[in-house]
């Protein structure tokens, strides 16, 4: 089938040599998708919800796919949405994108994670903003660090449009912020009057102990915009996802220029994944990913245990994609990305995911769309090129 073809092309794609393993990407394994369940969802899409599915939609998404949304959410974390929460967006990239025209005036501050989700930070550098980068650590943002920020910010007279952060299950770390650190980052957010963007796509992908509550019901709503997609537990073509919000902030949303010239985001694939939902193919589909996605984290957490010489650490991720490794201060990512490309296999170098510098000695390793016997090829091969490298 074209679809095998095109996927070896996608996956092989990193820059290194032909064939290569490569690590590069944060991709969902599209061996995984539901196709026959899309199939059906897209029939009955086009069967039972003509014209609408096929017209601009309403700015804020079909009302389908928010009640759905909405009880999944007070199902899923108990949290009392209604639809006016609710915002359809066409993905959580372009939910971060409308956020930033909406909520950022040129010259205002953006606080991030260091290190953060790289194309994020793409997308931000993208407006007249500054980029100022907090630390993070095994427990998740330093709170301590964010409140020196943003007094720091506030006494040059900066304005500060939002706090960008992954608090669960990390783009690039893994790392999932600790419930006392969420509580801290609240406290000081409701102090200052910060906005928080809160991005949370992998939440649904957790491998082991549960999600902590989020900034979002911390704050009971107040102040956060939270971003959802289905690009992780569906496919990343359908471009879908969502905001939960207040009810002004998603009025403001939906009054934007975007959403009045353009109307709804993606109406027909929001039928078609409102179908799918009310098929009952989204939890067991979800728990599937979850069986998947686990067994691969811990045949990543295997092979670096018996690949990685001394000196190397890595985190533990419960969910998500990433594990992220530190190598040792004399170390750099770029030489051991050379070493490892000559050997065949690739991954990005810590440098792209902070937004003002650091990232030499860090590599971030993704094990969603890899095979483990994949994974242990490239685990041994990375600890070939650091022992190279190094000696
Ligand atoms: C933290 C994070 N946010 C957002 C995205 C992109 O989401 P979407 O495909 O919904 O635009 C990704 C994809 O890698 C991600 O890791």
């Amino acid at each position: 089938m074209c679809g095998s073809a095109d996927q070896a092309a996608v996956l092989q794609t990193g820059d290194g040599p032909p064939g290569a393993l490569s690590f590069y990407y944060g991709h969902p394994d599209p061996t995984a998708f539901p196709l026959a369940e899309l199939l059906t969802a897209a029939e009955s899409a086009l069967q039972h919800h003509t014209p609408a599915s096929l017209l601009y939609g309403p700015e804020q998404g079909p009302p389908l796919l928010l009640d759905i949304l909405c009880c999944k959410l007070r199902q899923d974390e108990g949290l009392p949405l209604t639809p006016e929460n609710l915002f359809i967006t066409a993905g959580a990239s372009q939910g971060l994108d409308l956020i930033c025209r909406l909520w950022a005036r040129p010259g205002d501050a953006v606080l991030v994670e260091a290190p953060s989700y790289h194309e994020a930070i793409a997308l931000l550098q993208d407006y007249p903003v500054q980029l100022v980068a907090v630390e993070l650590d095994q427990e998740g943002l330093n709170v301590g660090a964010l409140d020196e920020a943003i007094s720091r910010l506030r006494s040059q007279q900066t304005r500060i449009a939002f706090l960008y952060t992954i608090p669960s299950f990390q783009n690039p770390s893994g790392v999932t912020m600790s419930p006392a650190r969420r509580l801290a980052v609240a406290a000081l957010a409701r102090e200052e009057q910060l906005w928080i963007v809160e991005d949370d796509v992998y939440r649904d992908l957790c491998y082991e102990g549960s999600v902590p509550p989020s900034l979002y019901e911390m704050m009971e709503g107040q102040g956060v915009l939270r971003l959802g997609s289905f690009s992780k537990t569906l496919a990343p073509g359908l471009r879908l996802g969502w905001i939960v919000a207040g009810p002004v902030s998603v009025s403001r949303l939906a009054s934007s220029g975007l959403r009045r010239s353009a109307g709804g985001a993606n109406p027909f694939t929001a039928y078609v994944v409102a179908e799918f939902s009310r098929a009952g193919c989204l939890e067991p589909h979800v728990a599937r990913l979850v069986r998947l996605y686990r067994a691969r984290r811990d045949a990543m957490l295997e092979a670096l245990q018996t690949a990685m010489p001394p000196g190397v650490t890595w985190t533990r991720p419960q969910g998500g994609f990433f594990v992220w490794l530190t190598l040792p201060q004399s170390v750099s990512a770029r030489a051991v990305l050379t070493a490892a490309k000559a050997r065949g296999m690739s991954f990005p170098s810590g440098a792209p995911f902070f937004a003002t510098g650091g990232g030499e000695h860090n590599i971030r390793l993704p094990f969603s769309y890899i095979t483990p016997p994949d994974i242990a090829r490239g685990m041994d091969i990375l600890g070939q090129a650091i022992r190279a490298t190094s000696a």
